[in-house]
């Protein structure tokens, strides 16, 4: 693209698709209000570069903050959408858009997951933007969704099968308040943006979930069968588009026990083994791109499973969803 140059790191990964991510920088001194300009300017094109390769990643561009990252959003006419049913604790940061990533702690991996593929309404794409780099570690691991699928349609073609008929279930117990120490510690009332439990019940009911009260207002949820295979429309391949693994590896908590955290849709467990072996073959599949202050990501939530590494010193990653 005109006054854009593509750079590469030896942590991409290259695929038919190109790679990933695809990396943008200015192509001469360019600052934020180029970045801004260039993509007002070709914000159809920029989308679908951004649905071809999966990842953006635009990195040298000078933006600075919060407002800087909401404003690039805004000049690509991504429609904003509210973070209603997601599991991860997170606080606004400008009163728009702009969340704090995932707030769980520092030692803790997050797996790889498609944002809200537990809920009736995942949305289309993921932004992040990187404000302040840790010491050590903290990488974001972006994995190709098509990828995946083909992985595990190679390894374990019965399961893909179970996944494609069943779907799946997802049980989550949450917590009245909001428990920062936990990954999927965001408190019911935060979940659905509800105050009392008779919002909560009919915010359950429109999303075809069942319900059980615990003590201590704990609150159990089980979701409807959920589609665990997707589709991507512009090539036309199957999708490994669920949130199995982020469940099955990553919700442990006080109230959670992963491993009974997912079914398939007819009401059998899943199999740690199968999971296990799946992740190890998609290993040299997976990226794990080092931030840099002021790296803006934009990810096609359809195609491109994240996760977040460990990391040392302080990370302010901002995070944004949107729909198409
Ligand atoms: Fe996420």
């Amino acid at each position: 693209m005109k006054g854009t140059v593509e750079l590469t790191h030896p942590a991409q990964h290259h695929s038919q698709s190109g790679p990933l991510p695809k990396i943008l920088a200015p192509g001469h001194d360019a600052d934020r209000g180029g970045l801004l300009a260039l993509i007002s300017g070709h914000h159809d094109a920029l989308k679908s570069e951004l649905q071809q390769a999966g990842g953006l990643l635009f990195r040298g561009w000078g933006l600075k903050g919060a407002h800087d990252f909401e404003a690039a959003l805004d000049a690509a006419q991504f429609k904003e959408m509210p973070y209603v049913g997601g599991a991860a604790p997170r606080s606004a940061v400008t009163g728009g858009r702009i969340m704090t990533a995932n707030e769980s702690p520092a030692h803790e991996k997050i797996p790889l997951h498609h944002e809200m593929a537990q809920t009736p309404n995942p949305p289309d794409y993921i932004f992040f933007y990187c404000n302040h780099a840790p010491g050590a570690g903290g990488a974001t691991t972006l994995l190709d969704s098509r990828l995946a699928f083909e992985t595990l349609l190679r390894i374990d073609p019965k399961l893909v099968e179970r996944l494609d008929k069943e779907g799946v279930r997802y049980t989550r117990v949450m917590p009245y308040e909001t428990d920062a120490g936990s990954p999927i510690g965001r408190s019911w009332r935060e979940t659905f943006n509800v105050n009392s439990r008779s919002e909560a019940e009919i915010a359950m009911r429109n999303a075809k979930m069942s319900w059980e009260w615990l003590e201590g207002q704990n609150l159990k949820t089980q979701s409807s069968s959920t589609a665990a295979i997707g589709w991507d429309r512009q090539r036309q391949r199957r999708t490994f588009f669920n949130s199995v693994i982020a469940a099955f590896t990553g919700w442990y908590d006080s109230r959670n026990d992963g491993a009974k955290a997912v079914h398939f849709g007819g009401g059998d467990p899943l199999s740690q083994t199968s999971i296990d072996t799946f992740l190890e073959a998609t290993q040299n599949l997976q990226v794990n791109m080092p931030w840099e202050a002021g790296d803006m990501l934009w990810l096609d939530n359809r195609l491109i499973l994240h996760a977040r590494q460990p990391y040392e010193g302080d990370r302010e990653v901002f995070a944004a969803i949107a729909q198409d």
